[in-house]
């Protein structure tokens, strides 16, 4: 029986940072940033998005597709928490009006998390394949101002429902797997920007990749060509560039390097515009691939390179069902993104600098989201979400 993605969508903030705003405040050529690391626009949170508001707008059109009450199991995956105790998945529950038979846990592992969610889920749809999990990937990439990661900001959220039988992806049940324990990216509890030895990271990245390929090809039997397409990781768009170059020559593919580019171009278009997105960067990616392939991809089998700082790693595998292209929600994903409004630099220094107040007051929050709920304030140390009028 196949298990796998039976539809995927993605969410980002109302509001984005072109890099040449920083560009310009930094006093460098926006060419680093749009070439060097591949990244143009940066989407940054308002006050009243978090992410809950942003992985119950992506999981809103897929809701629209299916009867909440099937939905037996949420996985929330994260790096961006709202609570030390409580899963944000579960103010997501309520927005969206699941059944109180639908559970819900949120987990964790840097960017890597949303993998171990949609693996998991694919054990559970496969014990019992009546069953649906929904799995939401959600998060906010913050900097220090000044950094070298700050250009790499950004923030969105991926939903995916797990079923049998899927219509989008069937995921093979074989995956390769790395995991060691670095100090590349961090984040102490008292701190809300990450830690990051930046290039250090990315060797890891590239070395994880590798170890992970190569415990792949020795459980799947296929090699580097058997993928026609792959999609990694994406702190960056670049890195995909990289980390597709250095796979080629590790597996030993005979691909020139304008096709090794070709196969991962469409794949990067989203984060582009959104920066990181942390867990939900991969799924971000395939969404980008789906929504910008010109031909029928039906039938071709993807890579996934997930990478979570730290660090685990997971490359695995998926065949796109005929009739995926039917499945796909392309117009709202890029109304979404021509939709936003951008800000000047004073804007984005007022909306980084936005926390939410501390003291156990109630305080309520300005309107600014136009997505379809918002986090409208705090009351006695509790957040509180409503659906947008
Ligand atoms: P940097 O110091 O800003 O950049 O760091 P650089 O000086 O290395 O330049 C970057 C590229 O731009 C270079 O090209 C330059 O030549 C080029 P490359 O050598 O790479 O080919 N460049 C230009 N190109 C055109 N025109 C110009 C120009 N100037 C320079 N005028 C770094 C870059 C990625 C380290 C930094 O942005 C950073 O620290 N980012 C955050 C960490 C990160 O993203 N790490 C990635 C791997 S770890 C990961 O993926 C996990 C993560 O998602 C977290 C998690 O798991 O939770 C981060």
């Amino acid at each position: 029986m196949s298990v796998g993605i039976d539809d995927i969508s993605f969410a980002t903030s109302s509001f984005y940072l072109d890099l040449q705003r920083l560009a310009d405040v930094q006093g460098i050529e926006a060419d680093k940033f749009y070439q060097g690391i591949g990244q143009e626009k940066m989407g940054i949170v308002a006050p009243d998005e978090d992410v809950v508001t942003l992985a119950a707008a992506a999981a809103e059109p897929l809701l629209q597709r299916l009867d909440p009450q099937t939905l037996d199991t949420l996985i929330f995956a994260t790096e961006t928490g709202v609570d030390q105790s409580k899963a944000a998945g579960i103010f997501v529950h309520r927005l969206l009006g699941l059944s109180p038979r639908c559970r819900v846990v949120e987990m964790k592992q840097a960017c890597y998390s949303a993998t171990a969610a949609v693996q998991m889920a694919c054990a559970l749809v496969a014990r019992e394949p009546q069953r649906r999990v929904l799995v939401l990937a959600s998060d906010i990439a913050r900097y220090d101002l000044g950094s070298s990661g700050e250009a790499t900001q950004g923030c969105g959220a991926a939903a995916l429902v797990i079923s049998a039988r899927p219509r989008v992806v069937e995921i093979d049940p074989w995956s390769g797997h790395h995991t060691e324990d670095v100090m590349d990216f961090w984040r102490p509890n008292y701190r809300a920007t990450a830690l990051v030895d930046g290039k250090y990271s990315t060797k890891i990245y590239l070395k994880a990749l590798k170890q992970a390929w190569a415990h792949y090809q020795e459980v799947s039997g296929l090699d580097f060509d058997a993928l026609d397409h792959i999609c990694y990781h994406l702190p960056f768009s670049r890195m995909a560039e990289k980390a597709q170059l250095q796979l080629a020559k590790f597996a030993g593919t005979r691909a020139d390097t304008e096709t090794l580019l070709a196969r991962v171009e469409p794949s990067v278009r989203y984060n582009r515009l959104i920066g990181n997105s942390y867990t939900a960067s991969l799924y971000v990616a395939l969404v980008s691939l789906l929504d910008h392939s010109d031909e029928d991809l039906s039938g071709t089998r993807l890579g996934f390179f997930s990478y979570g700082s730290g660090c685990v790693a997971e490359f695995f595998s998926g065949r796109l069902v005929p009739g995926y292209a039917d499945r796909l929600h392309r117009e709202r994903h890029q109304s979404q993104l021509v939709s936003r409004e951008a800000l000047d630099y004073e804007a984005y220094l007022r909306f980084y600098g936005f926390e939410v107040p501390t003291d156990g007051g109630d305080h309520s929050f300005e309107e600014w989201t136009r997505g379809p709920f918002r986090l409208a304030g705090i009351q006695a140390h509790k957040r509180i979400y409503q659906p947008r009028s």
